[in-house]
This record gives structure tokens, C-alpha cells and sequence, in this order.
């Protein structure tokens, strides 16, 4: 059984606080801060000297070039050199998701950005933002930022529970503009350089960065070198530019990923239209990137990375896919018994019951429908949610391809 090692501390809004509901946890648990927890990790642990890179000793007997080279890949091939990741997503890839999908195959997860200076300043933030427990690993752990300071104060606090502190870099939305972080750093390089070489020099935890790219390949290879040299360990590229928010519209440039990876030295890791596991092996394949993070089609399907696929990537291919023997609605159950263990705010099971159970509602819309005008959502009622969509008759599988299958190669290596 899974135990907490930072547990929330919820602050249960009254009735006249509705407007709030989704924010409530969706259950009390014993609390205790990520500060107190943290303290009394790092009086007790780190002294293992094997033990990521606080094997330098002092975090400022950071060293340069190749050998920097060497750790970032001593450390990655330590982590089991995770291939399925699960991509940041903001009220998306809090813990019961991450333990989710851990369930069904990914091997690594990134938490939701948090915002560094409010983790660094406000501890109701922290303990609602970030959870894990000890099964959560690898994890990423991803900040945005715009000041060195403040970001190494926050990525102190997470250093001790996670196996990476990652930059969100490529963030394309106007809150990032407004709060000028995210993609909208691409215009400052030597404040995103600060930021990296700040974490790099000071602290025991590898720095990744997750990246768009320029809408000229030169620009950014320049970029991904200048992040590699300032002592990022490890590069995420989510392959479409600042300007290409739609993911459904524009097709994720695997060739410029390529070329990243090409150029550079530490791990590699593509972003963009990873939906089932053929795309794994032709974007492995393509890019020879080192592994791949998948985002919205993990919503809809956590069990992607297990060689699961929904019917819309079945067209055509019948013949060699059958019912996997598992469903969105068995999904959610999951992902629901996970949450009583782990809570969250009621907004974010809200938001994966959607995810989840979309083509469902699009087959009986009176049950979302009565969803939507649940204000205050118990679990009673979406068990109960789920039995009544099946008493509707809607199962809709998730499918396996039959023997040829190859799923099983990548899983193991
Ligand atoms: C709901 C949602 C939230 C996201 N939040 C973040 C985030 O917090 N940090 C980040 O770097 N990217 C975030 N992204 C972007 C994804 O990590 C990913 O780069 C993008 O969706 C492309 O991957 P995909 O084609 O597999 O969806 C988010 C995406 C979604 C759908």
C-alpha cells in the first residue's frame, strides 16, 4: 500500500462558498506540510553517494563539459531510461492520474506546472498543488519561472521527492504571455540560460526544460545547445512552435525533433501526436529520441502506454485489433479509487470523468448532462454514474491488436 509522503491539508469551503466546489478535496485526509515533510527527508536521507547527483558532494562542485555529459546519462540509464512519460498537463497529471497511468505502462510522469513563486511563497499552494508518494517515481517535477532566485527556492522544496526539476519553456498561452513565462521566455534566451545554469550550479536534483520550437530549425538547435551548455540534463521537445497551439490542427514536426537530438548530447525526449503505441515505435524510430511524453490522448485513454488504443485508431484495421477486455468506464473506476486514496480537488476528477467517458456522453448526453448539473460531486454518484451508463448498454472497448502485437518489445527495453 502506497504511503503519502506529502499529504494535503484541506480547507473545506461552506455551503455558501459554492462557487468554489470544485476546489474542495474530494476527501479529508491526516495532513502534514510539504515543508515539515521535506525537513525531516533531507535530515535523514542523501547519504547515499550513488544517490543522483548529490554524489558531487557539494552541489557547487558542479562540473563541466563532458563530464556533465556523463552524469545526465548515468543518471537517466539509473531512472531505467523511461521511454513512455506522461506529459505535464495543468489539473491533469495530478497523482491518481500519474499512478493511473503508471498502472497501465508509462514508466515516468511530470506533475501539473507550478508556478515557482507561488510554491516558493505560499504553503496553502503547495500542499494543494503538489502531492506524491513513494511509487510516483520517476517523476518530474515542472515549474515555470522568470526570476533564478525564486526558482531555486521552489525547486528545494520538490528536490527531495522527485527525480528531475523541469522548466516549462514552452507554455504557449496568453497566461503565460501575461505572467511571462512559458514560450514567451523564447524571446529573453539569456534570462532562460539564467534560470537553467541557476538550478544546474545549486541543486543536487538534474534540471530538465521542455521546449517548443522556433519556427526556424537553426534557431533552434542554437536554443537546445545554449540549454545543454547552460546544464540542462535533459530536454523535452514538444514539436510544434509557440504560434502552433492547436495540436489537432498542426502534426508535430518529428524531423526538427530529430535534428535536436542530433545535435545534442544528453537525453532526448519528443512531444506531439503520440496516440497509440505504433506512434511510440515510429517516433522512437524517426527522431531516435530517447523517449516519448504523450498528453491529450492519454486523457481520453490512460492505458495507451499498456498497448490499448480507442476504436478511432482501429478504422480499417479490424481484423487485427480485438476488445482488449478493459474500458474507459473501468478506467475511471480506477482513476476514482485512486482519488479516495490520494485526494484531489473535485475539479480535476471532474475534468478526467470527461476525458475519460467523452464518446460515452456523446452516445447518452442526458448522462452528462446530469453530471453538469451536479454541483457538488460525491463519489457515490459517479460510481453510480458509471453503472448507469452501463446499464444503457454503452460499452465501448478499448482494443489490443492480436498476436503480432509488439507492444511487449517496447515495454521491455
Ligand atoms: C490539459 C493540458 C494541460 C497541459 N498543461 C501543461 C503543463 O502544465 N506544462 C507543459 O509543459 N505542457 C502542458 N500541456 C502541453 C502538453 O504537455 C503537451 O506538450 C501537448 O499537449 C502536446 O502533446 P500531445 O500532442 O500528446 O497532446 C498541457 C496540455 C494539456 C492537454
Amino acid at each position: 500500500m502506497a504511503t503519502h509522503i506529502i499529504t494535503q491539508n484541506p480547507t473545506i469551503p461552506t455551503a455558501s462558498e459554492e462557487a468554489l466546489e470544485d476546489d474542495r478535496l474530494c476527501s479529508g485526509i491526516s495532513s502534514s506540510s510539504l515543508l515539515e515533510q521535506e525537513q525531516s527527508q533531507s535530515s535523514s536521507s542523501s547519504s547515499d553517494p550513488s544517490d543522483s547527483l548529490s554524489s558531487l558532494g557539494s552541489p557547487n562542485g558542479y562540473l563541466n563539459g563532458q563530464c556533465r555529459i556523463e552524469r545526465a546519462w548515468t543518471h537517466w540509464k539509473k531512472l531505467g531510461e523511461p521511454k513512455l512519460i506522461v506529459a505535464p498537463m495543468v489539473d491533469n497529471s495530478e497523482l491518481p492520474f500519474r499512478m493511473l497511468c503508471r498502472k497501465y505502462g508509462a514508466e515516468a510522469a511530470y506533475t501539473p506546472m507550478l508556478h515557482s513563486r507561488l510554491f516558493s511563497e505560499n504553503e496553502k499552494y503547495r500542499t494543494q498543488e503538489f502531492t506524491t508518494c513513494k511509487e510516483d517515481r520517476p517523476l518530474f517535477v515542472q515549474f515555470c519561472a522568470n526570476n533564478p532566485d525564486t526558482l531555486l527556492e521552489a525547486a528545494r522544496l520538490v528536490g527531495p521527492h522527485c527525480d528531475y526539476v523541469d522548466i516549462n519553456l514552452g507554455c504557449p498561452q496568453r497566461i503565460a504571455k501575461r505572467g511571462y513565462y512559458g514560450a514567451f521566455l523564447m524571446d529573453n534566451l539569456p534570462l532562460v540560460k539564467s534560470l537553467v545554469e541557476k538550478l544546474a550550479q545549486n541543486l543536487p536534483v538534474p534540471v530538465s526544460c521542455k521546449i517548443r520550437l522556433f519556427p526556424n530549425l537553426k534557431d533552434t538547435i542554437t536554443y537546445a545547445r545554449m540549454l545543454e551548455e547552460a546544464g540542462c540534463a535533459l530536454l523535452a521537445v514538444h514539436g510544434r512552435t509557440r504560434d502552433q497551439k492547436d495540436g489537432t490542427k498542426f502534426r508535430a514536426d518529428w524531423i526538427a525533433i530529430k535534428a535536436v537530438k542530433d545535435a545534442l548530447m544528453i537525453p532526448v525526449l519528443a512531444n506531439g501526436n503520440i496516440r497509440h503505441m505504433d506512434d511510440v515505435r515510429s517516433c522512437l524510430e524517426e527522431t531516435g529520441v530517447d523517449g516519448v511524453l504523450s498528453a491529450e490522448s492519454l486523457l481520453e485513454n490512460p492505458a495507451l502506454f499498456a498497448g490499448f488504443r480507442t476504436a478511432e485508431w482501429i478504422e480499417g484495421k479490424e481484423e487485427s485489433n480485438r476488445d482488449g477486455g478493459l474500458d474507459q468506464g473501468d478506467l475511471l473506476v480506477e482513476y476514482l479509487k485512486l482519488c479516495e486514496e490520494y485526494p484531489v480537488p473535485w475539479r480535476i476528477i471532474r475534468a478526467h470523468v470527461h476525458g475519460m467517458l467523452g464518446d460515452w456522453f456523446r452516445i447518452h448526453p442526458e448522462v452528462r448532462e446530469d453530471l453538469n448539473k451536479q454541483r457538488m460531486l460525491t463519489f457515490e454518484f459517479l460510481y453510480d454514474m458509471v453503472n448507469r451508463l452501463r446499464e444503457l448498454g454503452t460499452r465501448i472497448p478499448l482494443y489490443v491488436s492480436t498476436p503480432k502485437n509488439t507492444d511487449a518489445e517496447i515495454f521491455s527495453g
